[in-house]
């Protein structure tokens, strides 16, 4: 059987759905899915009340508009994870981090991709810069606050990243503690910001790990394509290992299905077959499919404010208020 074949198969098959090329989840994934047990309850709640069936069917709650703040910090950091590249986790930075800045939460967006896409996506001449991430990784004599670039948008910040970034992976190798390095590189401004968002690069290697080891929760783009499961699992136990060893507070805030085309059974089935496997895990919230996310990113610019009355800047919004009511923003 082709694989296409066997993924055909296996998305129409609801009780094997994806067994075949699904590596089988570590067992103890539970404490890693069971927090925030009081949100989910009101979830669940406001689901029953819903009336409309979302994409991920299941009835869609409405999530209501969340409160000024009154002070700001500390942060909550969310790591934006996959190691496939091109399922949306650049995208979901910036877009997220933005609709959280409209709600008026401070925002600091960590590249943390030497590809640098994060940078140029704010419009920031990220191989142009004196300081990086980079210097602050390696070097220890830089402020922080002296690397941040304020962007265009109110509340939110950056931290950019360059290819020299892609020389630390192999610099930090011989550093003691070397997978915390990040953790402390963003300890001094944790108490200016309401949510730090970490922009990881399409890999599990030491990069990844630090920025799992600074956060808190993951966020966890899933394109809604065949195969985008694949690696899933072998994701989880690398963030189970990370929970275990160096960062117990580490949670899996949520999976998120990007690039979703309602009109193809193909995309509604790839979502069923995700929620089948991770259930409340799954955001009720998906990101569309639309060609206004690469305008944007020519434009240099967060979908909120390049197209704010379009349906793509609407998801972003959602998913911040989604975050919010799951206890995982501020
Ligand atoms: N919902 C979407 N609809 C259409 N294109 C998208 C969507 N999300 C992301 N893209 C585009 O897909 C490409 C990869 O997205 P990106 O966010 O960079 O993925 P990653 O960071 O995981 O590699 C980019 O060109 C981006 O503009
Ligand atoms: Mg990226």
């Amino acid at each position: 059987m082709t694989p296409d074949a066997t993924a055909t198969r296996s998305l129409h098959d609801p009780e094997g759905a994806m067994s075949d090329h699904v590596e089988p989840l570590p067992d103890r994934h539970g404490s890693l899915f069971d927090d925030a047990d009081e949100a989910r309850a009101s979830m669940r709640d406001a689901e029953q009340q819903a009336g409309n069936l979302g994409p991920t069917n299941r009835p869609m709650p409405d999530f209501p508009a969340p409160e000024a703040l009154s002070s700001h910090g500390p942060a909550r950091v969310i790591a934006m994870c996959n190691q496939k590249g091109g399922v949306g986790k650049t995208t979901t930075t910036i877009n997220l981090g933005a609709a959280l800045a409209e709600y008026g939460r401070k925002v600091l967006l960590v590249d943390f991709d030497p590809q640098g896409a994060l940078s140029v996506g704010l419009g920031l001449r990220s191989h142009e810069l004196d300081l990086s991430i980079y210097n602050l990784l390696i070097e220890r004599d830089h402020d922080i606050r002296e690397v941040i670039c304020p962007s265009r948008t109110e509340n939110l910040d950056v931290l950019p990243a360059n290819i020299d970034l892609a020389a630390a992976e192999v610099q930090l190798v011989g550093e003691v503690a070397r997978e915390m390095v990040l953790a402390r590189v963003l300890r001094p401004v944790l108490d200016d910001y309401d949510m730090i968002l970490i922009d990881c690069q399409p890999s599990l290697g030491l990069l990844t790990v630090n920025a799992l080891t600074a956060a808190h929760g993951v966020l966890i783009p899933l394109e809604c394509e065949f195969f985008a499961m694949r690696g899933v699992a072998l994701l989880v136990e690398t963030i189970e290992k990370i929970c275990d060893r160096l960062n117990p507070r580490l949670q899996i805030d949520g999976i998120l299905a990007t690039m979703y085309d309602g009109r193809t059974l193909h995309s509604r089935e790839v979502v069923r077959s995700v929620v089948d496997h991770f259930q409340d895990k799954v955001f009720h919230t998906v990101i569309s499919r639309t060609v206004k996310f690469p305008d944007a990113t020519l434009a240099a610019e967060p979908i909120t404010t390049y197209a704010p009355g379009h349906g793509a800047a609407e998801a972003y919004r959602r998913l911040a208020r989604e975050l919010i009511a799951r206890g995982c923003a501020a």
